[in-house]
């Protein structure tokens, strides 16, 4: 594959003038293929993908289809071998592992992002409690990651994520290790946030429920190499529940056409 120029641009133009919350052109990205000395693997194959300002997308695939490649991409965390991805600020990250500081309690960890955005000493307990408190975690200031569930975890690692004020957020399944119950309340928590902040959402995930519960576009990816197959937008009203006939019926429909995909690439 030839290599062309590459850009990764986080746009500081006026708000105005920015149209997408990212902005990912003609992508591909291949790795050196392991037991194949110079060759090399093709993992993603010209994606182009917009997530408007204030969009949910949720980015949907078999695993090992490419969806963390792509996400580490959109994050800046690497290059793509081809095409250009900009997006609008620099964006936050929440991963599956919440990545805490265990050291550092809730309330701390969240004034270290805080601090790494620049805001003024006097001024970040009370933004994390109010972080906090956005999460519904009010009164875990004090706690140390340890003392607390699971799921009040990544509720913390979603509020520090927010600290960061980027107008993008970048999900890699942050609730894959989680109970049914305990993902599905963070689910509506989730939701409520993206509504009450006006964020865009990248959210990568392989439950088919998951995706259609939370998006207002399920962005379906092929795999081997990984491609744009299909996208649906998701006109069902929030709140949703996972067990609503509409969101049953649509994920029947996507599960269907992720069976193909995995029936046409084998070994999964
Ligand atoms: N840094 C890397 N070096 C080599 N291969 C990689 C690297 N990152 C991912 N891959 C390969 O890319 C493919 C897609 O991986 P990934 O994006 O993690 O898939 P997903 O998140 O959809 O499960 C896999 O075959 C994986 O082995
Ligand atoms: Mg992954």
């Amino acid at each position: 594959m030839t290599t062309v120029a590459t850009t990764i641009t986080q746009a500081t133009e006026d708000a105005t003038a920015v149209t997408y919350a990212a902005r990912v052109e003609h992508v591909s990205k291949s790795f050196p293929a392991p037991g194949a000395p110079g060759g090399r693997q093709l993992v993603l194959d010209d994606i182009t993908l917009d997530v408007a300002p204030g969009e949910f997308v949720t980015l949907l695939g078999a695993s090992g289809c490419g969806k963390s490649t792509l996400l580490n991409l959109v994050a800046g965390l690497d290059l793509p071998s081809a095409g250009s991805i900009r997006t609008d600020g620099r964006p936050a990250l929440m991963f599956q592992e919440h990545a805490l500081f265990p050291w550092l309690t809730a309330g701390r960890n969240i004034e270290l992002a805080l601090r790494l955005r620049g805001v003024a000493r006097p001024d970040r307990r009370p933004e994390a409690e109010r972080l906090l408190e956005l999460v519904r975690l009010k009164g875990a200031y004090g706690k140390r990651v340890h003392e607390l569930s699971g799921g009040m975890r990544q509720r913390v690692a979603l509020a520090r994520a927010l600290a960061q004020d980027s107008r993008l957020l970048l999900m890699d399944e942050p609730f894959a290790a989680l109970d049914a119950i305990t993902r599905d309340v963070l689910h509506d928590e989730l939701t409520r946030v993206w509504q009450e902040t006006g964020l865009s959402v990248l959210f990568v995930t392989h439950n088919v429920r998951e995706a259609v519960k939370l998006a207002q576009r399920v962005v379906l990816l092929s795999s081997r190499p990984g491609r744009i197959a299909r996208e649906w937008t998701v006109g069902i009203p929030q709140p949703r529940r996972i067990e609503d006939g509409a969101v049953a019926e649509l994920s029947a429909e996507i599960t269907e056409e992720l069976r193909e995909e995995i029936r046409r690439h084998g070994r999964h």
